[in-house]
């Protein structure tokens, strides 16, 4: 029914292929690069194909009080900007997506703007943004009659995918870097029944033994590679532009790891536009650790033109890629948006996250990143404070549990990180305390407190 609707065009040198022909590690046979999903007919005001804005911002609000399955999701009530399917009826979803919009009053407050806010994509079914990208892709895998599927992941993404092959009855390899992911997330994968491999590499290791993997044997690609996960993860764009009434915020930060889920939200955003949905697009900045940095490098040296591969460490692991496969695509919209590219230090992003937790928002210290880069964009002049400014939060606070006690104990960072920022971590430190089983220690404690 779909299918027809939808080519595979190469980022690199325009080639369109069919769906159905792109080689299982999804380069391009002609130049080697990335392919993004197209759909016919959008381009042209009066193509037949081209959906109709007025009807559709009703048919996605009406869903919203809809019983159906694919209705419910956040991802599949916005099933006609992503035709992938022949048959929706193959859709595998966990019902994700319709994540919160919070406003963040102390933040805000703090860097003197006016709108600030978070969108906290952790809040999806397995705990973070993957699940959008993967209800997507996975579902193709499921059409297209595949029985294994396959990812390289800094752990979140084999959560997702995990999580979501076991509910299409799917088998699932995970190969992930010994050593270097969150408890939370690999625990996921075990139960959720994948094979799971921990490598003695890194993530950009796992990904070159995957990448032969797929090409020797009948298991289907789920990293960021996969045009479909893009698809997937572009529909947050749409909730964000919903939640403004069609307006759009002024400036959107996204964390970058591999670099696809801020060029996903740029897709979504431009597709918008471009079917008259929304009048503009958000600047859209991407921040990253000071020590997984190639895409902040290669804008401070060459605007984007080049990207030298890092050799990648930081404790925010989601993150923690030298090597990110989309970073030309990343590079095209930020420079498209007008948005920067800056990093952040191992510091920063631990205040961020303590901070954004006394709002009562928890992320993974991955998502703080947002944060910490807002407030170099200000201190630089480049956010003002008239303008709204959306974070995206892309993963849940116990996904990495440790991360955070770490953090309140004093155990997390070295001296030499600490230093300069002593009194701010002192003051967002909230250790416990062992104290007796009777009400006068705990009262004590808080007399301790208050003093
Ligand atoms: N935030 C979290 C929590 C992540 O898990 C990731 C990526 C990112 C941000 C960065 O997104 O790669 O699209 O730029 N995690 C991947 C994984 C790589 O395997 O789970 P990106």
């Amino acid at each position: 029914m779909n299918e027809n609707l939808h080519t595979l065009r190469c980022f690199g040198c325009g080639a369109r292929i069919a769906g159905q022909e792109a080689s299982p590690d999804f380069r391009c046979a002609q130049c080697g690069d990335l392919f993004e999903v197209e759909y016919a007919g959008w381009g042209q005001r009066q193509g037949h194909n081209r959906p109709n804005p007025g009807a559709l911002k009703w048919l996605w609000r009406e869903r919203r009080c809809s019983s159906e399955a694919l209705d419910q999701s956040g991802v599949w009530r916005f099933r006609e900007l992503l035709p992938i399917l022949d048959n929706f009826g193959n859709a595998v979803s966990l019902l994700e997506g319709n994540t919160p919009l919070y406003k963040l009053k102390r933040a805000a407050k703090a860097l003197g703007i006016d709108q600030l806010f978070a969108k906290h994509q952790g809040m999806n079914p397995t705990g973070s943004f993957k699940d959008t990208g993967m209800t997507a892709a996975l579902s193709v895998a499921r059409e297209r009659g595949f029985e294994w599927v396959a990812c390289a992941s800094t752990g979140n993404t084999s959560a997702a995918m995990a999580a979501y092959a076991a509910r299409a009855g799917l088998r699932s390899l995970v190969l992930i870097p010994e050593g270097k992911i969150a408890w939370g997330k690999l625990s996921q994968a075990m139960d959720y029944g994948a094979v799971t491999c921990q490598l003695k590499s890194d993530f950009d290791g796992c990904v070159r033994v995957l990448t032969q993997i797929v090409k020797e044997s009948p298991i289907y690609l789920l990293n960021s590679v996969n045009p479909y996960r893009l698809e997937g993860q572009k529909t947050p764009a749409f909730e964000i532009a919903e939640a403004f009434d069609w307006t759009v915020p002024d400036h959107l930060i996204v964390p970058g790891g591999n670099l696809a889920n801020s060029s996903a939200l740029g897709k979504g955003f431009r597709e918008l536009r471009e079917l008259g949905l929304v009048a503009r697009m958000p600047r859209i900045s991407v921040i990253q650790a000071e020590g997984a940095n190639p895409l902040a490098r290669s804008f401070a040296e060459n605007n984007g033109e080049r990207m030298e591969p890092v050799e990648a460490h930081t404790r925010a692991t989601a993150i923690r890629i030298g090597n990110p496969a989309s970073w030309r695509k990343a590079a095209r919209t930020i420079k498209e948006t007008g948005g920067w590219c800056l990093d952040v230090s191992e510091a920063e992003i631990a205040i961020a996250k303590a901070e954004l937790g006394t709002e009562g928002l928890g992320c993974e210290p991955a998502s703080a990143v947002t944060l910490a880069g807002l407030k170099k964009l200000r201190a630089q002049g480049k956010v003002t404070p008239s303008e709204t400014v959306v974070l995206l939060l892309t993963g849940h606070t116990l996904k990495d549990a440790d991360y955070t006690i770490n953090f309140h104990r004093g155990t997390l960072l070295g001296d030499d990180e600490v230093a300069g920022h002593q009194a701010e971590i002192a003051a967002l430190q909230r250790n416990a305390v062992v104290v007796d089983a009777t009400p006068s220690a705990v009262l004590a404690a808080l007399k301790g407190l208050a003093g």
